[in-house]
């Protein structure tokens, strides 16, 4: 009997931690924006979860609600082969991501940073969010450190 209620205990941790692993199927995701970055030479699309979508919709972005989770898609940029004047996406670049949880990235805004290998979305340590959330302190803390704004209303 014992035994019984470890292995129903165990295996409902192990589910709960899988239910709590951000899901790594940002493709799917909708639009909050686009993005041009002269110096870098990349196009970028910020997606969001639906928790981020319906956070922005709502206008909840100081703070987002826990549980967003943005994703910056990178590409270099292109000339379309048949149009000379239309900058598209060329090769891809990476796809980085920040993910809400104040708890868990107290010391970093409350995002957490991290980016996709594949469809696995691999959370960085924290001496490396610490690196990039050393630049998003410039979105400012009344924009929870988020650049981008919602394009869509
Ligand atoms: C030197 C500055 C800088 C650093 C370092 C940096 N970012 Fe950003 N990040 C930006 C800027 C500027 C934007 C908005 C423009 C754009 O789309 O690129 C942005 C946008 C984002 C967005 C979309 C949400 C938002 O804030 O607009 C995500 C997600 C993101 N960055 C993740 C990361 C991750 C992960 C790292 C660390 C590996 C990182 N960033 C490091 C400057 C930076």
């Amino acid at each position: 009997m014992k035994k019984v209620v470890l292995t129903t205990l165990l295996l409902g941790l192990s589910f709960g931690a899988i239910a709590e692993q951000p899901v790594g199927d940002y493709k799917n995701w909708r639009l909050l924006s686009v993005s041009h970055r002269t110096d870098k030479q990349t196009l970028r699309a910020i997606l969001g979860n639906d928790t981020a979508i319906e956070s922005a919709r709502a206008g909840k972005i100081a703070p987002w609600a826990e549980g967003s989770i943005l994703a910056k898609v990178k590409w270099k940029e292109s000339i379309h082969a048949n149009w000379a004047a239309a900058i598209v996406p060329g090769e891809f670049e990476a796809a980085e991501a920040m993910v809400k949880d104040s708890k868990k990235y107290a010391t970093t805004g409350g995002w957490g940073f991290g980016k996709w290998q594949g469809n696995d979305l691999v959370m960085f340590d924290e001496t490396k969010s610490k690196e990039c959330f050393a630049c998003h302190t410039a979105a400012l803390q009344k924009n929870d450190y988020v650049f981008t704004h919602s394009a869509l209303q």
